[in-house]
């Protein structure tokens, strides 16, 4: 029996990194995957996010998996995006049982030297995106009194860190929304959970350190000197806990943070 055998995820942020793990470990677990994305850049930002090409190659990765995929272009913090990909994802997927508010950005700096521009980035889309992914799904998994709904916060989430003060803010606001949540959705046998990582090797971090001019392994080499275990975790490493939370198996898990930070939040 595969994990999420016969359901339907909806994943943010999926046309790479983690979120494309997550697809990918989805489809192999036996869910067809509704993936959400930009595909153009975000103002306020120094690095690329992803693009259509992206985006159409996790969806084939999907299908070759055996599953069915549906692509859906938009930004997290546009309501009307939001509203018409949950529309055609039910017209194309006919439900959805899994949500994974995943799309996530981030810069570096002294939070005195922030521009208003990467504060609102930040905000808008890791804060105010992840609640809008909320509003449009939750009716649906409220009327089928099932769910899961899944916020990727961070280890940032958890304590703070140096020059990220904006994004600590996003990702411990992601943590109070998720509490919240599980406490007014459990009547409907809907969990809500946070899962957080330290840091993984993605276009977030590849592109920021571009931006930063230093090389990523130097980025990524602070922020892992936090872990206990001192190895760099996967993409592949978080999706396998974000697919466990979304089945059945953890169904009576909620409201919960999890990290996956090789103890960088101990
Ligand atoms: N990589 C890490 O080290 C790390 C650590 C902790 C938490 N996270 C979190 O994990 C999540 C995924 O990050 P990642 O490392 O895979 O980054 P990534 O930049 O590789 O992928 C993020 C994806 O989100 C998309 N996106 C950005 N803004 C969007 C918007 N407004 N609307 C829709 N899509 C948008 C991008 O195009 C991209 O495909 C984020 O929430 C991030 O904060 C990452």
């Amino acid at each position: 029996m595969e994990l999420v055998e016969g359901k339907v995820a909806f994943i943010t942020g999926g046309a790479r990194g983690l979120g494309r793990a997550m697809a990918l470990r989805f489809a192999g677990e036996g869910a067809d995957v509704a993936i959400f994305d930009i595909c153009r850049d975000v103002p306020g930002l120094g690095y690329t996010m992803s693009d259509r090409a992206q985006l159409d190659e996790v969806a084939g990765q999907v299908r070759a998996l055996g599953r069915r995929a549906v692509t859906l272009v938009g930004d997290v913090r546009r309501a009307e995006d939001m509203q018409r990909a949950v529309e055609q994802t039910l017209s194309d997927l006919g439900k959805i049982d899994i949500v994974v508010a995943n799309a996530g950005v981030s810069s570096v700096g002294d939070a005195w030297e922030l521009t208003q521009e990467e504060w609102d980035a930040v905000i808008g889309v890791n804060l105010t995106g992840a609640w809008i992914t909320a509003k449009f799904t939750i009716p649906h998994l409220i009327a089928r009194r099932q769910g899961r709904l899944i916020f990727i916060s961070s280890g940032a989430g958890l304590g703070g860190r140096s020059k990220l003060a904006h994004y600590c803010a996003s990702k411990w606001g992601v943590i109070g929304m998720t509490k919240s949540l599980a406490i007014d959705l459990a009547p409907y046998r809907i969990t809500v959970n946070a899962v957080c990582p330290a840091s993984i090797l993605s276009g977030l971090n590849t592109g920021m350190a571009r931006h930063m001019g230093i090389p990523v392994e130097q980025l990524v080499g602070e922020w892992m000197k936090l872990q206990l275990i001192q190895e760099m975790i996967q993409p592949e490493d978080l999706a396998a806990a974000v697919v466990w939370i979304a089945s059945d198996e953890a169904r009576y898990v909620t409201g919960h943070a999890l990290p996956v930070t090789a103890g960088a939040s101990m």
